[in-house]
């Protein structure tokens, strides 16, 4: 163990909202178990929030208060700065960068910071000696950094998957649970104060990718390139779509899929029909799974709650419980400068697809969508004409397997046709 271990390793935490309450009640409950285990105390020495009176249900008398959390990275008491402030710039940023240029070591929660300024973040780090963790940015309490920089370190990672904004499973849940639609079950998640502050973080999939773009920076040695993944949110789908998709044996779920191919990263954060029997398909509610492929391991799934007070500051804890036995991982498994740019791949591997449109119900409509179909070069697998309102017939197809782009180019022709209402909606089928 290094020298850091043998004293009591003092943290300044930034924030103090459900999760940093949730780290100070382990630091003090736990207090006996956290020693034993690493070998040091932990202590807090300092902590810093917005509103100084909130009552956070746990007691913060014994430690410093401090306004500006840049202030209290950089305190001589503070070994460890634990920022759960969030938000990608401002005061997190300013705070973290200072904590390390302090040669402070750094746990964050903050995927968005990390998602937007990994590699400097980590470049700075390593440039200061100081360790930069981030397990419960990623999927809450499920320790998928930790699995990935070190159990899985031995394989060549394949493909990350995964259900990685529990709002948006509970909301999909509901759809099919209980018959709501989006707007109904959108109200029911933020009722339960499910949603992030702005929720097209949740419903826009970004959050999600956030997380998905640090996964692959460990799993292919990348640099993080949250601009390059696929976003599209959950607005889209409709309880008609859930139903269509039960039916034939499939869940919706937001799927966050990476992998490394010979066309590029590919990484995408999109709703996709999985099979109902699959672990993803059978993941409800809020809960979170990720599903890791490794060429030596094979399929690895973890599951567990992806938010929340408990499991956030059970992943904060780990890494400072990392830091105070001595363990320095790097921040994506391998030293910054290692990590190579991420070239991301601009066409999708061929994959079927689930379409759903309304057709005028006249002779030779459906013929026009299948010529469209046929001129892209889209095959069909399944078709269906299953229900009529008015004029219109609703039609289900399934693809074969197709490229993105020629699906693309169907979409744009039946637009042409004269015969499709609206916009058709066109989800990936992942094959697991
Ligand atoms: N809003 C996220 C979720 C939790 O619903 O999973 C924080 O990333």
């Amino acid at each position: 163990m290094s020298d850091k271990t043998s004293k009591p390793l003092r943290l300044g935490i930034a924030g103090l909202g459900t999760v940093g309450a949730g780290v100070v009640k382990i630091v003090r409950q736990k207090a006996a178990l956290l020693e034993e285990r690493s070998g040091s105390a932990i202590a807090i020495s300092a902590v810093c929030a917005r509103n100084r009176d909130t009552d956070r249900g746990v007691s913060l008398k014994d430690y410093a208060w401090e306004d500006d959390p840049v202030k209290l990275a950089t305190r001589n008491d503070v070994d460890v700065f634990v920022e759960l402030m969030g938000g990608s710039d401002g005061p997190a940023k300013a705070a973290t960068e200072a904590a390390l240029k302090a040669g402070k070591d750094v746990v964050t929660a903050n995927k968005a910071l990390l998602a937007h300024h990994g590699q400097e973040l980590a470049e700075l780090a390593e440039a200061n000696d100081a360790v930069l963790r981030f397990e419960a940015a990623v999927a809450g309490g499920i320790p998928i950094i930790k699995s990935l920089t070190e159990g899985l370190a031995g394989n060549d990672i394949e493909r990350v998957m995964g259900v990685m904004n529990g709002t948006c499973n509970y909301i999909l849940t509901r759809m099919e649970d209980a018959g709501l639609t989006y707007d109904e079950a959108f109200a029911e998640a933020d009722g339960l104060g499910y949603l992030e502050a702005d929720p097209n973080l949740d419903v826009g999939g970004i959050d999600a990718g956030h997380k998905l773009s640090l996964l692959s920076a460990i799993a292919y040695g990348t640099q993080v390139n949250f601009d390059a993944v696929e976003l599209e949110g959950i607005g889209c789908v409709t309880i008609e779509d859930i139903r269509q998709a039960a039916d034939m044996g499939y869940r919706i779920k937001l799927l966050g899929v990476s992998r490394m191919t010979g066309r590029g990263l590919e990484q995408s954060m999109t709703p996709c029909l999985v099979p109902a029997t699959s672990p993803l398909g059978q993941l409800v509610g809020g809960t979170n799974m990720v599903v890791v492929e490794g060429d030596q391991v094979g399929q690895v799934v973890l599951r567990g709650a992806g938010a929340g007070e408990g499991p956030t500051a059970s992943a904060v804890m780990g890494d400072v419980m990392d830091i105070a036995r001595g363990l320095r991982v790097t921040t994506f498994g391998k030293p910054a400068s290692k990590l190579v740019p991420a070239q991301p791949a601009n066409t999708n591997p061929p994959a079927p697809y689930y379409l759903r449109l309304s057709l005028s119900d006249k002779p030779g409509a459906l013929a026009k969508v299948a010529a469209v179909l046929g001129e892209a070069g889209v095959s069909i697998h399944r078709m269906r004409q299953y229900d009529h309102e008015n004029d219109m017939a609703p039609v289900l197809i399934v693809t074969h397997k197709t490229t993105r782009a020629a699906l693309s180019d169907a979409l744009s022709g039946m637009d042409q046709t004269g015969v499709v209402s609206g916009t058709p909606v066109a989800l990936r089928i992942e094959e697991l």
